[in-house]
């Protein structure tokens, strides 16, 4: 999609739809202000007639306002002024730009970043210039993936409206950075989105190693290594390569480098798990939305997004994105329960359940990725069922030894509104690993399954800078509406942005 700048007189400017907010009960600001003037008090008159509802969400359409050049004028209910918080204003965005698809608005001129939030509600531990920043960035973000719509193996109808193509904000030059970083999130929540969403006989390993390709090929400073199995072997990934070893599709670890910074500098490694269907294995999943294990590579798709969004704004940073991608599929030659692993680490792990593959791919991928001596080492996993029930689908679960790295992952995830939330990761949960037959087990019992998950791999990251964050609930709607949100691309985007300072 395409944003730019422009801070003409909005009641004078020729543009398909005009997207302005309304607070409740509250004097019109700003452009709406502009608006009622210029057609002598129409739109306070629609809102005392409730033909507007201010409520929060609400959505009202205008045709042909007298005194305004715009064609249309969608008005956007924002509620009560001292509620209105970050969260409330993403959500606005995010209807207007669900409201303007729908309603086949290829282009719009959108004023909502001027609907300033309620004094104690502002960005934390920033000024104001900075509200207006941010607003502006959340507003091109969320309008962008609020028009992506799935095409790639669905032929759009005749009568489907054509996405949004275009989007102009009512601010001037000052504005272009928040723009450009706008652009550079789009474009990594795009990425994992679609990844997300893929069918899994299209995105398996090997399509992830050429989407790697695609970006190394793309962006200056990039480059990419890919292990295939032999090289796999000779490191001596047998966790990795054990969950593979039931599929035709070979798995892969794509290694993706980013250099914005002199060598010297240590990178932020970023791991995903490329898990590209999850049928359990031997341990087989019930046959009940299984489709959806598809998603499975959720993980590998954020870090892959965050990564294309670094290469993208070209962040002053070091970074390396390291994909386990496998297929875990039962198969004569599957891994079984049972067996004992002998891990990249030498550690040594009996398989309860061949359905708990993603910390058997990762702790493999976390021994290799300590050879870039990371600054900070991030996992990031559909790692748990246990972690849709805990949090739901609204936070990612994060989980650190380090409580200044936990906290700049969710202070990133406030500020993209793409939250986390941190269980702990007390050593009173490791016994619940222990093994009669290896150094440990892959399932640690039903008792905080997501926590026991995240021990596992603290085994394979001791000494390091290390979190993990398990996006289970938050990468992909269940349901009716179902589908990849893209989700954690924003909050680690937001985390190298922070981090490049
Ligand atoms: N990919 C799943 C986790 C998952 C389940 C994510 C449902 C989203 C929704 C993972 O590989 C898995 O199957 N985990 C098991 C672990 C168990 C066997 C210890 C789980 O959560 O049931
Ligand atoms: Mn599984
Ligand atoms: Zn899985």
């Amino acid at each position: 999609m395409k944003f730019t700048l422009d801070a003409s007189p909005v009641t004078s400017l020729d543009t398909a739809c005009l997207v302005i907010g309304v607070f409740d009960e509250t004097p019109l600001q700003g452009s709406a202000k502009l608006i009622d003037k210029a057609s002598n008090g129409a739109l306070q008159q629609l809102i005392d007639s409730s033909d507007i509802d201010p409520a929060w969400k609400c959505s009202t359409m205008l045709h042909g306002l007298p005194g305004i050049a715009a064609k249309r004028i969608l008005v956007m209910g924002c509620g009560e002024p001292e509620k209105f918080d970050q969260v409330r204003y993403d959500a606005v965005c995010t209807s207007a730009g669900v409201f303007l698809r729908d309603n086949a608005t290829t282009s719009a001129h959108i004023c909502l970043q001027e609907m300033e939030h309620g004094e104690a509600k502002k960005v934390a531990g920033d000024d104001s210039k900075d509200d207006a920043y941010w607003r502006l960035r959340q507003a091109a973000v969320n309008l962008d993936r609020a028009n992506y719509c799935y095409t790639t193996t669905k032929k759009r109808k005749e009568d489907d409206n054509e996405p949004l193509a275009s989007l102009s904000f009512n601010a001037g030059e000052e504005m272009q950075a928040a723009l450009d970083e706008a652009r550079g999130m789009a474009r990594g929540y795009l990425r994992s989105t679609e990844l997300g969403n893929l069918p899994p006989n299209i995105c398996t390993p090997a399509y992830l190693a050429d989407i790697a390709h695609e970006i190394a090929g793309e962006y200056e400073n990039v480059s990419l290594d890919v292990l295939e199995q032999d090289e796999m072997a000779r490191l001596k990934m047998s966790a990795l390569l054990a969950v593979g070893r039931g599929s035709v599709n070979r798995p892969r670890l794509i290694i993706l480098k980013y250099q914005g910074k002199d060598d010297s500098s240590q990178p932020i490694v970023l791991v995903g798990k490329g898990i590209t269907f999850d049928t359990g294995g031997i341990s087989l999943k019930p046959g009940t939305n299984m489709e959806q294990m598809k998603f499975d590579m959720g993980g590998a798709a954020s870090v892959i997004g965050a990564f294309e969004a670094c290469a993208y704004m070209r962040l002053p940073i070091n970074v390396v994105c390291i994909v386990a991608a496998a297929e875990n599929m039962p198969d004569g030659n599957a891994y079984r329960p049972g067996d004992v692993l002998t891990s990249m680490s030498g550690k040594t792990i009996e398989v309860i359940n061949t359905d708990a593959e993603g910390r058997l791919v990762l702790c493999d991928a976390l021994t290799y990725s300590q050879r870039f001596k990371p600054a900070a080492l991030i996992d990031v996993a559909t790692l748990t069922g246990a972690c849709v029930i805990a949090l739901g689908h609204h936070a990612s679960a994060v989980m650190s030894k380090h409580d200044d790295l936990a906290d700049e992952l969710i202070d990133a995830g406030q500020r993209a509104v793409d939250r986390g939330w941190r269980l702990p990761l007390w050593d009173d949960y490791q016994p619940q690993l222990k093994s009669e037959f290896a150094d440990m087990k892959n399932v640690g019992g039903m008792a905080a399954g997501s926590i026991t998950a995240g021990c596992f791999l603290s085994r394979f990251a001791k000494d390091q800078r290390w979190a993990h964050i398990d996006c289970a609930g938050s990468t992909w709607i269940w349901g009716g509406d179902k589908g990849s949100t893209g989700r954690p691309a924003g909050l680690l985007t937001q985390y190298l942005i922070n981090q490049a300072g």
